[in-house]
């Protein structure tokens, strides 16, 4: 796609109370060429060219969080899951929006074949994105996850593992109706996201990956095969086998891969492997499962 490789047009946005600086070129419609500054409305994503346009704006918009359904709220943090057939304009503002922070993803023009979950840190004037990822309903794939971004003044605080970690429990969900979480990492799908990862999504991932793992190891007695982590965690064994390589814990002796789980080394790999991030709690998920 051309367009993608475009230099940047529009190069700072304004988000509720936020003025934030973009990454990258977002194909917005071509009659906002000329324009170096956006003004979103930060409940339903709708931009304008001007900051009088918004102020008009506000005073009439009645949405104070995502459209959709709240499916997840624990203490300030909520999470809507918004269909992308049911709330197309919303859906498409977001790609645009989220277009600006994503290097290489191809936006997603048709929406209605997404679900879109928008997390929000609330308060009394409403519910503000902070980030959100996106899924296809009907993936053919064991793909979790198109799409994931944390909007940039909210980085670094453990959302992007959030995320990803909700979206592991929401497949699991989506996929298994009302199993609960220990059961279907039993019997849930094998999930893994989308290719290709951004460099800042390849280090979320093996972050989350390698506490996930370790974690078991650390645990576990005796022997372990890569295949019975894979049941447990629902993480691909490809994925599985890379992460444990790139941290030198696999070696390879008689035809076979070993996994070396000296328990020093793994306390040491998982000091590295950085905070655990927000962690999501199941009892705190108000499900309806989509059909
Ligand atoms: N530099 C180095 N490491 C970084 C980083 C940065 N700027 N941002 C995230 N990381 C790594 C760190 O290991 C971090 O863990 P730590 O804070 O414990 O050290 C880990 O990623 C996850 O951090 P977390 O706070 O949970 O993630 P986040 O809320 O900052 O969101 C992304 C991570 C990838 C969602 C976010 O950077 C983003 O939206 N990027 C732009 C969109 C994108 O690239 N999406 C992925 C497409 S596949
Ligand atoms: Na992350």
């Amino acid at each position: 796609h051309e367009e993608f490789t475009k230099v940047k047009n529009i190069a700072t946005i304004e988000l509720g109370r936020y003025e934030i600086e973009t990454w990258y070129f977002s194909p917005f419609p071509p009659e906002y060429n000329d324009c170096l500054k956006l003004y979103f409305c930060e409940f339903c994503l709708n931009f304008m060219k001007r900051k009088e346009q918004l102020q008009r704006h506000m005073r009439k918009c009645d949405l104070k969080h995502p459209p959709g359904d709240e499916i997840y709220r624990s203490g300030t943090l909520s999470m809507f899951e918004v269909d992308g057939k049911k709330n197309k304009v919303y859906g498409q503002n977001l790609c645009y929006l989220a277009k600006l922070f994503l290097d290489h993803k191809t936006l997603y023009y048709d929406v209605d074949l997404f679900l879109f979950y928008v997390l929000c840190e609330c308060d009394d004037r409403g519910c503000h994105m902070v980030g959100y990822f996106s899924k296809e309903k009907h993936s053919e794939e064991s793909y979790n996850l198109a799409c994931i971004l944390t909007l940039p003044p909210y980085q670094r605080k453990g959302y992007g593992k959030f995320l990803i970690a909700f979206c592991k429990l929401s497949a699991v969900h989506l996929f298994n109706f009302h199993l609960a979480y220990e059961l279907s990492k039993k019997e849930g799908k094998v999930g893994t996201p989308e290719r290709p990862l951004s460099d800042l999504g390849l280090l979320s991932y093996r972050g989350y990956w390698t506490r996930v793992l370790l974690d078991i190891l650390k645990k576990h007695k005796g022997n372990i095969s890569i295949k019975e982590l894979s049941d447990m965690t629902a993480i691909k064994a490809e994925d599985i086998l890379n992460t444990l390589q790139s941290l030198e814990l696999i070696q390879y002796r008689k035809g076979q891969h070993v996994i070396c789980a000296d328990p020093k080394v793994l306390d040491r790999h998982l000091k590295a492997a950085g905070r655990g991030g927000l962690e999501v709690d199941v009892s705190k998920l108000i499900w309806t499962p989509y059909k």
